[in-house]
């Protein structure tokens, strides 16, 4: 995968790619003590825009308060601006972008306090997360046997790197097993999400999704509960049984990362008729030109770069 760009934003500075490396002994390396955001800017008629960025700074320093760090490196409005400086640097027009709040230092007893924490900022040229296949044909997911978070001991609403350990168990067994991406359950043995995704039912005409209380408050999920609802479809946010997802007529998920893409097989039974399903498709049309800057009730969503 190439990831190279030509400049890391750190601590203010646009670092040359090649130098922005950090010490064997960053403490965020071996503890997994940072918080990220993943971020996309797309192409619009207006130029470069990053979609949503306000909500997902918002959530980037919402997860450093979780986490318990107390000097946030930036505000809001800065760490916004460094985000279209990074961007902009770097002359890209579509691209994933990367903050990161790490422990650069200290934290070797196990506290933040003992450390400081540091913004850095990364943006690369990246295509569909779950492939470009994805969109057209629909994935096949598996359940996994790991359980996603319970919300008291790591925390459901923070993207705290330390988190993502539980994603690489769930997604390196399914994809061993040959699947796309693993569904996880919550606690309970309801379903919670995916290992990077929010997950999506429709079912006689009805979208359903789990609450927020166990699972990640997506961004890109509250986008498509935006489009959908607009599109005249009812949501519901209500717990989701393993064979609710089996006689679905639909399942999606989304992210950032992978956008809006379809579940064509979960455990070796065709969902609906086994590829994405019309209001599936619906919802991730619109959301596609959302993103792009080409629906008007949707362009604030879009932050031009400059
Ligand atoms: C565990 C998890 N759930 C859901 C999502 C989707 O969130 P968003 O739509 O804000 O990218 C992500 C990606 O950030 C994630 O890591």
């Amino acid at each position: 995968m190439g990831m190279e760009s030509k400049f890391i934003w750190m601590n203010g500075e646009m670092v040359p790619f090649e130098k922005a490396t950090l010490h064997f002994l960053t403490p965020a390396l071996h503890y997994g003590a940072a918080v990220f955001e993943g971020i996309r800017a797309y192409d619009t008629p207006k130029g470069s825009a990053v979609f949503r960025l306000k909500e997902h700074i918002e959530r980037l320093l919402d997860s450093a308060h979780i986490f318990g760090f107390r000097d946030n490196p930036l505000t809001l409005e800065q760490v916004m601006t460094a985000v279209k400086d990074t961007v902009r640097a770097n002359g890209l027009k579509d691209c994933y972008i990367r903050p990161l709040i790490y422990l650069d230092g200290g934290g070797w007893n196990l506290t933040v306090d003992a450390g400081k924490p540091s913004l850095a900022i990364a943006v690369w040229d990246w295509g569909n997360y779950l492939g470009e296949e994805a969109r057209a044909k629909g994935i096949r997911a598996n359940i996994s046997s790991f359980t996603r978070h319970h919300p008291n001991v790591m925390m459901t609403k923070a993207k705290i790197s330390g988190n993502y350990a539980n994603s690489f168990l769930a997604k390196t067994e399914s994809v061993r097993l040959g699947f796309d991406e693993a569904i996880m359950l919550d606690p309970q043995g309801f379903v919670a999400e995916c290992t990077g995704e929010n997950l999506f039912v429709v079912r006689h005409g009805k979208i359903i999704t789990p609450s927020t209380a166990p699972v990640l408050e997506g961004i890109t999920r509250h986008s498509i509960h935006t489009i959908a609802q607009d599109l005249g479809y009812r949501i519901l946010e209500q717990p989701i049984s393993r064979d609710q997802l089996y006689i679905a007529d639909e399942v999606f998920v989304c992210g950032t990362a992978a956008e809006c893409i379809g579940l064509s097989e979960i455990d070796f039974r065709k969902i609906g008729e086994g590829k994405t399903g019309p209001v599936t498709r619906k919802i991730q049309d619109v959301y596609h030109e959302a993103i792009r800057g080409k629906v008007k009730k949707y362009e604030g969503w879009c932050d031009h770069v400059g």
